[in-house]
């Protein structure tokens, strides 16, 4: 999830529903190849297949893939209890003349289009279908979690508010404000921004497209937890953008969001605790995304096919701080623990290419 702008397990399984899913008779699927434990998810499989495809460029963790992200948290965000909005229903692609053109939607028609073509190509929601698309997007990257998908939004009925999707120069002050009013905690807020783990950004400094907001773009890591704790030193391109401050990192870019989140009490421990503990980050990422998936949403009425989402590849990298650092640059925040201690990369200090379009 990309703020603004920009460019984006759940402990219920116990025994008693491992229990249960033995018990449940698989269907096979219209396609002769693939079984669910309900049948309405077996409109799922031959979208999946067509989306890695045509959409993931043959499953990978890509532009698409930031993009799509994005995308969940810029539909699902726009509700408020006061000020309207339906949630992740979809709005930002059936109302897409409106929604794309607020600021902070930036850059999101594209990604928009792209899904727009399967969304009229399949019997599915637009809402269901961009969720959908996130976690299967999210799939592709080694080291993410498996994310739940429930299927059974309902068309949305009209535009999401403006003024609703947080920018990444808002102050933390704004930014838990706004998911306090759609219902996230604080916790919830930092959990999400694992997302950055994988995201790029376009449209921050539009002179540089595609600069990743950690050196490990394309792998669902801690590093982005690591890296926005370094002493910030450079602009990967030629100085400050809104919503932009200084990055560790040549070929790099940090967002003032991530940046202030990392060093704010009511944020920084949480931030800290994710650093170097890559299945708290992959569970509590994971039950914020059910939970994102599922703003302005009846659980009750929703099917869970989440069997159907790929399981990603596990990670074999450790966290580390990039070559050239040392602990002396990160900047501790966190009161109550000191940030882990890492030892970096050998080799020359580390640049990150930028991710390559597709
Ligand atoms: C489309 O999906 C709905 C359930 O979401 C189902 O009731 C309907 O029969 C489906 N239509 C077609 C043409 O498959
Ligand atoms: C910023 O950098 C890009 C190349 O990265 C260059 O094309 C552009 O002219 C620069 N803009 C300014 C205002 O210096
Ligand atoms: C990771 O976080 C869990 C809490 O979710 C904690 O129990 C565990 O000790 C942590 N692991 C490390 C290495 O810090």
């Amino acid at each position: 999830m990309a703020f603004g702008a920009l460019s984006t397990a759940l402990l219920f399984f116990g025994t008693a529903s491992l229990a249960s899913a033995a018990l449940t008779k698989h269907v096979t699927c219209p396609d002769g190849k693939n079984t669910a434990s309900n049948a309405a998810c077996c409109v799922l499989f031959p979208i999946l297949e067509d989306i890695q495809e045509n959409l993931f460029d043959g499953g990978e963790c890509g532009e698409e893939v930031h993009e799509s992200l994005r995308l969940t948290f810029h539909d699902a965000i726009g509700f408020s209890p006061t000020k309207g909005g339906g949630g992740a229903d979809g709005s930002i692609i059936t109302f897409d003349k409106i929604e794309t053109a607020f600021h902070a939607n930036g850059g999101i028609d594209e990604i928009v289009e792209k899904q727009k073509s399967f969304v009229e190509k399949y019997n599915i929601s637009a809402g269901d279908f961009i969720q959908f698309a996130g976690a299967v997007g999210v799939s592709n990257c080694p080291g993410a979690p498996q994310l739940d998908f429930l299927l059974g939004r309902p068309p949305a009925k009209a535009a999401s508010p403006d003024f609703l999707v947080p920018e990444p120069f808002d102050s933390v002050t704004t930014i838990l404000a706004r998911f306090r009013d759609a219902g996230f905690s604080p916790e919830e807020v930092v959990a999400l921004l694992a997302s950055h783990s994988v995201a790029a950004s376009d449209h921050v400094d539009s002179s540089i497209p595609g600069t990743p907001f950690d050196s490990t773009p394309g792998i669902f890591d801690t590093q982005v937890f690591i890296e926005v704790q370094l002493r910030g030193t450079l602009f990967p391109g030629n100085g400050s953008n809104p919503g932009e401050v200084e990055s560790p990192l040549l070929g790099e870019l940090r967002l003032q969001s991530d940046h202030d989140l990392a060093r704010d009490s009511r944020t920084a421990c949480t931030w800290q605790s994710f650093a170097n503990n890559q299945s708290k980050m992959q569970r509590e990422f994971k039950a914020a995304m059910l939970k994102l998936s599922l703003v302005g949403q009846k659980k009750a009425h929703m099917i869970d096919c989440s069997e159907v989402i790929p399981k990603p590849q596990s990670l074999k990298t450790r966290a580390h701080l990039p070559a050239g650092k040392k602990m002396t640059d990160i900047e501790q925040a966190c009161a109550k623990a000191p940030f882990p201690s890492l030892t970096a990369e050998s080799g020359p200090a580390t640049a990150v290419p930028p991710v390559p379009p597709s």
